[in-house]
Parts: structure tokens; sequence; C-alpha cells
């Protein structure tokens, strides 16, 4: 692995802290059909897709924001400091770089209406809008700003807002109630030699452990025979997931 894939992959962490790195275009697209101007990275879409059939979300939930170029963020940052002041702009609006939107893993929701507010969209904890929010972590989706987190994430509750992650991570996530910066930190504890492992209700089992980055490249050995994903964390290593059938041997 080049160092530079350290600021790749969907288990970026992109916060107060660590800005995104990662220059180069991502492959995106729509995140709903009915609205091409808003953009997803290509599996975050599709996977998206999949929770909204599953929850049969109808025309109930629309997309509000996705993928965001650094203008963008700088044009959403600046507007609403004119608009909204800086105490409320520090709450809800990431600054430039530092926003997960411009990963093209991040995406906000609202429940659909006439009136949406761009920044703070309307996304309850009743009806479709939290069936969506139950089934989320199923498909690698979490709600990323939760009330209780914001001295750690630095970001105001946001419940419309939904980072892609990747599952089983997301599913770990909901259930140990972590925020994304306690799970990066949280995986630090499993290496190569002393793997999380992670049995889900289909009997798959996941190994999921990390790999400090070397000064320039880092050897990291895949199995051929199973399926794997590294992903970078974005601050100092990578984090490796490799599936498993129930009864299949390591
Ligand atoms: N509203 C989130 C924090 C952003 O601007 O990225
Ligand atoms: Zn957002």
């Amino acid at each position: 692995m080049d160092k530079e894939k350290v600021y790749k992959g969907n288990l970026l962490l992109v916060n107060p802290d660590y800005p995104l790195r990662n220059n180069k275009k991502e492959r995106l697209m729509p995140a709903f059909i009915q609205f091409p101007e808003i953009l997803l990275k290509y599996d975050a879409a599709n996977i998206l897709q999949l929770v909204l059939e599953k929850i049969s979300s109808g025309n109930m939930i629309v997309p509000v924001s996705g993928y965001r170029t650094k203008k963008e963020q700088e044009d959403i940052y600046k507007n609403s400091l004119r608009d909204n002041g800086e105490e409320f702009t520090k709450k809800y609006v990431a600054l430039p770089c530092h926003s997960e939107h411009q990963t093209g893993l991040a995406i906000d929701l609202g429940l659909s209406k006439e009136k949406i507010d761009f920044i703070c969209p309307d996304f309850p904890y009743t009806g479709i809008c939290n069936k969506f929010r139950k089934a989320a972590p199923a498909y690698g989706f979490i709600e990323r700003y939760q009330e209780d987190k914001e001295e750690i994430t630095g970001i105001s509750h946001e419940p419309w807002h939904f980072r892609y992650v990747g599952y089983p991570h997301s599913q770990i996530i909901k259930d140990m109630g972590f925020s994304l910066e306690e799970y990066i930190e949280f995986i630090k504890e499993y290496t190569n030699k002393n793997r999380l492992y992670y049995k889900d209700k289909y009997g798959i089992i996941t190994e999921i452990y990390y790999v400090p980055a070397g000064p320039d490249k880092t050897v990291i050995v895949l199995p051929d025979n199973q399926a794997s994903q590294v992903s970078g964390n974005n601050a100092d290593g990578f984090i490796v997931t490799v599936w498993r059938k129930i009864n299949e041997k390591k």
C-alpha cells in the first residue's frame, strides 16, 4: 500500500482534526434516480437504493445534499456565516476540506415537504425517516452526528446526515454506540494477530484489524480465497476487513 492510500476508502475519518487529503475525483452517481444533480460515490449510491427499497420509502424521503466540491463547501460556509452567523455555522457546517460531503460518502436526507431547509432538513425520529435510520446500519450507513457525541465529532446533532462506512462497520458502530471517531480508535486495538471477529445473523464472520502506515509503503497480506477490503483511516493507517463463511477454515 502506498502512503497515499491512507487517504482513500470507505472508512475515512474527516472531521475538524483530519482534513480530506485525497483530491482525486471519485466515481459518482445520482443518490436518487429522480434527483440527478445530487451525487454520491458509486457504491454508496447503489447501496442507498437498497435501503430505500427495503423500507419502501417511495417519494417520502428526498436527498438534500450529497457530494460537494471544495468550492461548494466554501460557498455554503460563507453564505451560512452571512445568513446565520458564526455560532450556528460552526455547529452545522464543516470548514472547507473538513466536510465528509467532499468524500462523496455522506448524504443529507429530508422528509419530503414543500419547504426543506438546506442546512438542517427535517428528518425526525418517527415514521419513514426513523425506518430509514433503523435499516441503514445493516447496509453500511450510520447516523454520523449523534446527540451525545458533539464534543467528540465537533459538530452538533444532525439527525439528517448519514455516512457510508460499509457493512459490518456500520452495524458494529451502531451496536456499540460509537461515533466514527471512537470506532477508528477502537479498531486500533486489533492487529493482524489479534483480530476483531464479528459474527452476524447470517453466519458470516468478518475479521477486522488495523495496520499502521509505514513511512513509505505498507505491506498487507490478504487471502486469495476470501473477500477482503482495505481502507485508509485518513490519519495514520489502514483498516483491513476480511469476510469468511462460518464453516470456512481460516
Ligand atoms: N453539515 C456537515 C457537518 C458538513 O457541512 O459537512
Ligand atoms: Zn451533511
